[in-house]
């Protein structure tokens, strides 16, 4: 189905950091690209603009998603919706979540307020809801999942937004995601990493340098058909953020066991530091997947670009 055929339906995406998260706060550029996995919202006509959450969820959890989503409300001219939100996503993994459900909730609101969803406006208004849930982030999370393609991302200094490139694979771009465990919040290891920036910063600075390079070259890669060495740089990379103390044990373990499956490269994604998640590049990351489940280990796979099969 058209995720985005029926009118008050909104579909966000996920996304997984190919190469250059991190350094990406620092102004250097990221490749990034959408899960088929995300959040959707959908609504039914009402008289106030709301948003219905499960009681599940506990009080300050509500105050935060009510107060992002009424943000967002605001900037669409709060149209008369109620808004409910499901979501295949893994919470805190380092795979968008709350990016993806930013864009679900934007691009509901600004089709039932009758307002173009241009990915530039969904970004615009999606990046408010994104500062109630991080403060201050590069933005590649939000645009990657409002852009729904592969993109080159780059921060405009001091700010939450950026350009965005979209990056052409000629060939199936596969991925499988290797979910490791319970990490700490995106904004401590991004606090905790900016401290050790700050006070060895020629050496922080090169290694920001190293992976921005990367990416670079990884996208290059990707536009030319050669896989092997953007999964070459993914190894590369992984390498660089481990230099910078942002993986642990049970990051290097996955990684290791996701080359030993034949990955052409494997890496930490999102903010890393104890736990999160892990992506393998594979011409065909099924029987990897199969492996893996069989053994307990939470895992699926995505394709980020390329022509897909019939
Ligand atoms: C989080 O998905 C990516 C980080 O680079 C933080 C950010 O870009 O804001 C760790």
């Amino acid at each position: 189905m058209d995720r985005q055929a029926t009118p008050l339906v909104g579909f966000g995406a996920g996304k997984v950091i190919l190469l250059g998260e991190h350094s990406v706060v620092y102004g250097h550029p990221a490749l990034a690209g959408p899960l088929s996995y995300g959040v959707t919202a959908r609504a039914v006509k009402s008289k106030r603009c709301q948003l219905t959450l499960p009681s599940t969820l506990s009080r300050p959890q509500r105050a935060l998603l009510t107060g992002a989503f009424q943000r967002a409300a605001r900037l669409c001219g709060s149209p008369g919706v109620r808004v409910g939100l499901e979501s295949e996503l893994p919470l805190s993994m380092g795979l968008g979540s709350s990016a993806a459900l930013s864009v679900a909730c934007t691009r509901l609101l600004l089709k039932a307020a009758g307002r173009r969803d241009s990915a530039r406006e969904v970004a615009r208004v999606a990046l408010e809801m994104e500062k109630e849930f991080h403060g201050t982030p590069s933005g590649v999370d939000h645009t990657t999942s409002a852009e729904e393609r592969l993109i080159l991302y780059k921060r405009t200094p001091g700010e939450s937004s950026g350009k965005a490139k979209a990056v052409k694979s000629p060939r199936p771009l596969k991925v499988l995601v290797a979910l490791v465990g319970e990490r700490s919040p995106t904004k401590k290891t991004v606090a905790a990493l900016r401290e050790r920036q700050a006070r060895w910063p020629a050496r922080y600075g090169r290694l920001f340098q190293q992976i921005g390079t990367v990416a670079s070259e990884g996208a290059k890669a990707v536009e030319a058909g050669e896989l092997e060495a953007l999964g070459d740089a993914m190894n590369v990379n992984q390498g660089l953020l481990a230099a910078l103390g942002l993986s642990s044990p049970p990051l290097e373990d996955m990684v290791y066991r996701l080359r030993g499956l034949g990955a052409l490269g494997a890496k930490l994604t999102g903010a890393g530091g104890d736990g999160g998640a892990v992506i393998g590049l594979f011409l065909e990351p099924e029987p990897a997947v199969a492996k893996l489940l069989q053994l307990g280990v939470r895992c699926f796979s995505s394709q980020l670009a390329g022509p897909r099969a019939l």
